[in-house]
């Protein structure tokens, strides 16, 4: 088990930045939320919440639930409130078709979340639709199952030249690509992973595309992945303009 210190590093910068009075233009802000049910009480951030968050969080079974869901509402409504200057507890967030929540009546911030066991990731930008992912490496999975039911021909292909721990990483690189994908449109498992290719840059700081013939405006979106402490791998998707500066990451607020 990580340490408390060790998990604000999870999203490696050379230097966090404390997180601005208002969102940047032109640029995706990311923060990390460690979780951790053991050292912290998700009844501190219920006070946060609407009605419905606080009864959501009451229906989830595992302390670890509970506590995701409160401290990333919690998070996600002190940000935006600092940044509309209104208060936390007055933010109305809305859901699309397929369950992505967004933000009532301001529909030039927009933002999405992402949890794996200890960690939450936090993106927000301007004007456009964003999707972000995060995974654990180390999380049980049969790689070659899954990859034969999710991935397209062609990331087979490059995902079995690979072996042992290369094969994992780029299982995990192209996984958390598609699925900020699916959270970027919005569409989650309504849109088939066959049908979207990730095409991964050369470079791991470059930016990757996809392909997905059935969706308009798919061409739109770009891919950057950001550099997680092992054994976390995140991807972040969004139109290549608030991909020209790299991510902001920003310590939680
Ligand atoms: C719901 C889904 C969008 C992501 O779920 P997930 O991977 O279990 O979870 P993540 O932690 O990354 O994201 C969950 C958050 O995404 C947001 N979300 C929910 N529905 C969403 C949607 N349709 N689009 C974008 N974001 C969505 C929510 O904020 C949610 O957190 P919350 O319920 O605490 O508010 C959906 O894509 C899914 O079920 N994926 C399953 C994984 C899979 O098979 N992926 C194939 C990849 S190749």
């Amino acid at each position: 088990m990580l340490s408390g210190s060790v998990w604000k590093l999870i999203l490696l910068q050379k230097k966090m930045s404390p997180i601005k009075t208002e969102l940047p233009k032109g640029q995706v802000m990311v923060t990390h939320v460690s979780l951790d049910p053991n050292t912290e009480d998700w009844k501190s951030h219920l006070s946060c919440l609407s009605i419905d968050e606080q009864k959501k969080v009451l229906q989830f079974h595992y302390e670890g639930d509970k506590l995701r869901f409160a401290k990333c509402r919690s998070v996600l409504r002190k940000i935006i409130g600092m940044w509309l200057n209104k208060p936390y507890s007055s933010l109305m967030f809305k859901f699309g078709k397929h369950g992505k929540p967004h933000l009532d009546h301001h529909t030039d911030i927009h933002f999405n979340i992402s949890h794996t066991q200890g960690h939450a990731v936090l993106a927000f930008a301007r004007d456009h639709e964003i999707g972000i992912d995060i995974e654990n490496t180390q999380r049980d999975t049969d790689i070659d199952n899954v990859a034969q039911k999710v991935f397209t021909k062609k990331e087979q292909e490059l995902l079995f030249q690979m072996d042992g721990e290369n094969r994992k990483n780029l299982f995990f690189r192209l996984w958390t690509a598609k699925e900020s994908f699916l959270k970027a449109t919005g569409r989650g498992l309504t849109l088939n992973p066959q049908e979207i290719e990730a095409i991964l840059p050369k470079y791991p700081t470059s930016n990757g595309t996809f392909l997905c013939n059935n969706l308009k405006g798919s061409e739109l979106f770009f891919s950057i992945e950001l550099t997680c402490q092992k054994p976390y791998t995140a991807t972040l998707c969004a139109p290549s303009y608030l991909l020209s500066s790299p991510p902001l990451i920003t310590n939680k607020i």
